[in-house]
Parts: C-alpha cells; structure tokens; sequence
C-alpha cells in the first residue's frame, strides 16, 4: 500500500456533473461528484438471491446491473464501468487475459476491462486478491495500484484488484468499510485505502463520507457526491443515526428501524421494534422479517409465490395513492406505493398477467427468511442517504425526486461534520436482526454473498416458474 506521501494532490478538480459543477478552490467546497446512471435488472428477484448469504445459486447475466458509473484506470487510461455496492469494499476490474474474458461472447466487453502490463503507472502489490460469492463464484487475482480517474478526478494511486480469474462480467466499486475488505477477511491483512479513503488521503475530499442520490424508479440518473452533500435534492430536515456496531467492529451500514406503516397502520412485527437493517444499493428489493412481510402481502394483496421467493401484484397498484413510512428512531422516510411496484418483462418482450387478464408486477418488498434484512433499492430511492464513515453515523432525508437543481456544500472534519445534519436524540440501538458472527470471519456477507448478478437459467425460465405457482398466464 502507497502511502500519500507519494502521491501529488490533483492540482485542481474541475468536474462537471448533471446539473452541478464544482470547482476546487483554495478554499472552496472540497467535493467529488459523479453521475450514476441505472439500468433495470432484468430479474432483480433472481439476481438477490445470489447476492443473499446462505443461498446458492450459480448463473451470471452480463445484462443485468443496477446503478454504475464509469472510471478510467491505468496509463493510457481504460474506460470501465463499475457497479456501485454500498454493500463490499472493494473495487475490482476484469482483464483481457481472464478465461472469462476471452470466451467468444466476449462478456466482458460491455464493462470494460484492464491490463496491467499494457500500463505504464501498474504497480504490482500482491497476488492475495481473493473476493468470492457463496454460489462459489467470484474474482481472484492480483492488487495493484494504479492511476484511476471519475470525470476529471484523478487519483494517481488507488489499490484495486485484477480478476485474472473471474466469473463476474462487470467489475464492482465497492465503497463499504475498509475492515471490509477481503484483504482483510481473507487474507488477514491490514485494510488498505480503498476510494474513498484514498480520496481523503490525497486531499479531494475532506472526510470519508458520501452521499447517494438514487432518484426515481423511472429516472434513469441519480448522483454520488464524495465529501458533500447536495441541499437541493432533499426535504429536510437531515438527520443523522449511529450505524450499528458488529463484535465491536464498524463494518457495515446497519441502523435500527424502529417502525413501519402503510396507510397509516402500523406493518412493525411489534410496537417496541429496534430492528438492524442494511442499506445496501447492490439488492434491488428490500428483505424485511417474514411476519411483517406477510402483513403487507395482506394488506396489499399481494401473491406470494414460495418458490421464488417473493410477490406479485396488479401493476395498477402503483397508481393508488398509498404510502409507506420507515421509520429509525426519528427520521420517517415516507416510500410511495409506485416506488414498491416494479414492472416485469418476459423474454417476448410482454409482461405476464394474472389469469383474470391484468397485468402482474414484482413487489418491492420481500421476506428476509433467515437473512439479513435489507433496505434495497426499492426503499433507497426514496430517501438521500449521507453514509458518514469518518464518525459511523448514518443521515436521512426525504429525496427530491428529479430535481435538477444543485447546492452542493462540503463535509467538513470532525464530529457534526455533515452540514445541516441533526443527530437524533436517544437513538434506539437494534435489539434483532443482527448477525451472529460471520462478519469479520473471512467470508463476510459483502465478500460472500454481495457481488453477483444472476440470471444464468433466463428470465423467462424463472417467470414460467412463479407462473405455474401464483397462476400467472404468460
Ligand atoms: C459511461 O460511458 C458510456 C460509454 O462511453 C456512456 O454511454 C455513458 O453515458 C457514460 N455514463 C456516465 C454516467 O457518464
Ligand atoms: C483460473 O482458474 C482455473 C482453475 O482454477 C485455472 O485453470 C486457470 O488457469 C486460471 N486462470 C485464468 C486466467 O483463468
Ligand atoms: C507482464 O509481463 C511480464 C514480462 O513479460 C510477465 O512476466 C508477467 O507475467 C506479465 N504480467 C501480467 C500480469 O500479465
Ligand atoms: C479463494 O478463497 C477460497 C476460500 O478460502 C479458496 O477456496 C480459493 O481457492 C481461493 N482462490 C484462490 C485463487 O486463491
Ligand atoms: C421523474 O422523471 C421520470 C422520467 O421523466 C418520470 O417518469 C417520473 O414520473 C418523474 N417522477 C416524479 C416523482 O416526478
């Protein structure tokens, strides 16, 4: 690992953004931003059982992704496109070489790919990298460092891992806690800087802290401000709850719910709940505990379908005027209904229908069964989300969805150090949900179960299936 000793501090970031320009001054707002761009998931349903701890399934699907951006690495620079995960810590590319990469399909392409030795700034580090699912799929190969550039900022030394053997088409930037890192689970080394570390070592940004603005399920592009946070895409106010400690350990995104409502009435499994969940942009649903999720299957009458694992609902409910609310000690994030209604194309192109003719959606919320229970991207669209790691804080806000206005203003140091944030008083610590050990074994959840996209058996082979059990006609 380099330390910033080595490293020139970029001379100036000029970038620019939808809708938002920052321009590093002496002293002026030290903020990186970069668009995110989202492409549905053809299966979103297959694709997190993947990504859940404790079930296996094998496949890969090139096609399906969720929120990206696009990097350049090495010297002259490559262009890939990584996948954004809360969830994992570490970033990773393909290469040319990789039995993946080569096969005639030419997976990889579509993502990109990188070769150390056609770089002139590669910079070997070990051959320890090591990320692996619990399908038995993963990456494996070598950290390096290299120069890695988003837009116009440039880092002239990240640590990143080669897959040189890899059954994951799409490298990942995964931007969780560097204890997270495989580097460290696996391999029982000392955390290196992963980006946004890096990205406060060299001076970019301030404090390791970032803030997601995911948008709407019809908007194609969200953003991602590292050592900001934008004023004009959220309803404050900006409050801020303490992520959830693991073994004494900060190391995923956990905070406490507390309550949830549709329509006013409480769907909590109990009126004292302290609830651990996990914010995690790589799942697309959100996994809640089963007794919950069958109390909202009722209300909204929604069909469950047991082999999948999830539901499905007319689609019409999306137009029906009822809101969620999730609510972690004081902040309540209120989640439309549309938001919880996600459409489902067969391979034909049409969208299966129930048998009395109208049309069927996926629902957005799912039964977490013996998992962990995740706030995905069906809830995490509706709220602007700041993961403060520098002080394991978490703040919310209700997002402004669409908006094209821009007020970006810069995380400072210290405690307190997001603008504007308020932090609760006497916030509720989870009492369930969290995880025996497993974490911090080698193999934690994010290494092992967080970076697969699926769909190996088709869409239409998984849709035929819940068709046959929930009557669906195709
Ligand atoms: C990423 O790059 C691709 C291909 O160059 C381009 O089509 C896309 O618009 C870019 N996305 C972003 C978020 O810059
Ligand atoms: C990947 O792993 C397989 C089996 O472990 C091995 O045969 C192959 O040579 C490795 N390397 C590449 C680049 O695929
Ligand atoms: C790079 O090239 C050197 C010398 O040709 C070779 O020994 C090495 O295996 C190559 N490394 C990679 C990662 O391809
Ligand atoms: C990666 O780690 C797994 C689990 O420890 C191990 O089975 C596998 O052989 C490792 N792969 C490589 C290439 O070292
Ligand atoms: C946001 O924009 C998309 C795409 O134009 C549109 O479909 C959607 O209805 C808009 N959402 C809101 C809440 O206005």
């Amino acid at each position: 690992m380099k330390t910033s000793t080595t490293l020139a501090v970029a001379a100036s970031l000029l970038l620019a953004v939808e809708g938002l320009a920052v321009e590093q001054r002496q002293n002026g707002p030290k903020v990186v931003g970069m668009e995110t761009v989202r492409i549905p998931a053809r299966n979103p349903v297959h694709r997190d059982k993947l990504r859940r701890r404790g079930t296996v399934e094998v496949g890969l699907d090139n096609e399906e992704t969720l929120y990206f951006i696009n990097a350049t690495v090495g010297t002259p620079a490559r262009s890939v496109r990584l996948h954004i995960d809360t969830g994992s810590s570490d970033l990773w590319v393909n290469t040319p070489s990789s039995s993946l990469c080569r096969e005639s399909s030419r997976p990889c392409q579509f993502a990109g790919t990188y070769s150390a030795n056609s770089s002139s700034t590669y910079e070997y580090i070990g051959s320890w990298f090591n990320i692996s699912y619990v399908d038995g799929s993963g990456a494996s190969g070598d950290y390096v460092s290299d120069t890695v550039s988003f837009g116009s900022s440039k880092l002239d030394r990240l640590q990143f891992g080669i897959g040189y053997n890899s059954t994951n088409a799409q490298g990942i930037l995964g931007i969780g806690y560097p204890i997270n890192e495989v580097q460290v689970g696996r391999a029982g080394k000392q955390p290196y800087r992963n980006l946004p570390a890096q990205m406060v070592a060299d001076g970019m940004i301030q404090s390791n802290a970032y803030s997601l603005w995911l948008n709407d399920l019809d908007a194609n592009t969200g953003n991602i401000l590292f050592g900001g946070i934008d004023n004009a895409k959220f309803n404050p106010p900006l409050l801020s709850v303490p992520i959830q400690p693991e073994q004494g350990f900060f190391a995923e995104f956990l905070i406490t719910l507390t309550g949830a409502t549709l329509s006013g009435t409480s769907v909590a499994s109990d009126s004292e709940m302290a609830l651990a969940v996990l914010l995690d942009t790589g799942s697309s649903l959100t996994y809640l505990p089963d007794d919950m999720v069958s109390t909202i299957y009722n209300r909204v009458g929604a069909q469950y379908d047991s082999s999948n694992g999830a539901a499905y609902v007319p689609c019409s409910l999306a137009n029906e005027a009822t809101t969620f609310t999730f609510s972690f000690s004081e902040p309540t994030i209120t989640v439309d209904m549309n938001e919880m209604v996600l459409d489902m194309y067969l391979n034909n192109g049409k969208r299966p229908q129930f048998q009395d003719g109208t049309t069927a959606c996926l629902f957005g919320i799912a039964p977490a069964g013996q998992g962990t229970n995740v706030l995905g991207d069906t809830f995490l669209r509706s709220a602007y989300v700041v993961y403060d790691l520098a002080n394991n804080e978490i703040s919310l806000a209700q997002t402004k969805f669409n908006t094209t206005a821009s007020e970006v203003v810069e995380i400072g140091t210290g405690t307190n150090s997001v603008p504007g944030a308020t932090k609760v008083s006497n916030p509720v610590a989870a009492t369930e949900g969290i995880s025996g050990p497993g974490v911090l074994n080698g193999i934690g959840r994010n290494a092992a179960g967080g970076r697969i996209r699926g769909g190996g058996s088709s869409a239409v082979g998984l849709v035929v299936a819940v068709g046959v059990a929930v009557g669906l006609m195709l």
